[in-house]
């Protein structure tokens, strides 16, 4: 990995929404990034938020938003949600036919394009194309509810791309997304991945900032 900035991206699908301001504030000065999870009860089997909540997430915080849309059809809203703040947009490798249209669509909107694919979806699908992408999102569970448990193959597939990337693109960032812990942060960074999406951990801990400062330190020297 090529000296790659570790990122944490405490995910607001765990926060408590009746205190969102409160519970962003309590992150912001720790956190890198903010990981904001849009589902539409078709592509996965929830529903959670969409602009409205975006609209208020720029009010709330300057850190960049992290928009993973978990939602079919994602052609039709992807100009939509940069112009709602994404600094960085994700959509599934497998809710599209158009996969290397939305990337260029990303790009020339000005956002970075980091493609998600599911825990099924083998990385050596992305060789052709992985020097477009700035990142993937490796999903480590199946998508859709926070609080899941880390699938064990994944770590794997972590690894897989970190080698695809070595031959192919060196600076390819590696998100990773769900059941992530103080448990086994430092395989997966030791795997290559590199913005680390954490839910529960963070938000369900009794001390959100706390647990940050914590995660830093367990990879600090790795
Ligand atoms: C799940 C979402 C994740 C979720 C992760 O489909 O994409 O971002 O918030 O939550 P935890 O860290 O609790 O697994
Ligand atoms: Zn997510």
């Amino acid at each position: 990995m090529k000296n790659l900035k570790i990122k944490i991206a405490p995910s607001i699908l765990s926060a408590d929404f009746s205190n969102l301001s409160r519970d962003i504030k309590a992150i912001e000065a720790d956190a890198d990034l903010i990981h904001v999870d849009v589902m539409d009860g078709h592509f996965v089997p929830n529903i959670s938020f969409g602009f409205p909540v975006m609209k208020a997430l720029e009010k709330i915080t300057k850190l960049p938003l992290y928009v993973h849309l978990m939602i079919s059809n994602p052609e039709l809203y992807i100009e939509k949600f940069i112009d709602a703040g994404a600094d960085i947009l994700s959509f599934h490798y497998e809710a599209t036919v158009h996969v290397d249209m939305l990337i260029t669509r990303i790009k020339n909107k000005g956002a970075k394009a980091f493609l998600a694919l599911n825990p099924h979806t083998p990385v050596e699908n992305l060789r052709l194309f992985l020097s477009k992408l700035d990142g993937v999102l490796l999903m480590t569970v199946n998508p859709g509810f926070g609080g899941q448990k880390f699938i064990d193959y994944c770590m794997n597939k972590i690894k897989l791309l970190r080698n695809l990337a070595n031959e192919i693109k060196p600076d390819l960032e590696i998100a990773v997304d769900g059941g992530i812990n103080l448990e086994n942060i430092v395989d997966i960074v030791n795997s290559g991945a590199n913005v680390i999406i954490m839910g529960s951990e963070i938000f369900g801990s009794s001390n959100p900032a706390e647990m940050i400062l914590k995660i830093k330190e367990r990879i600090k020297n790795l």
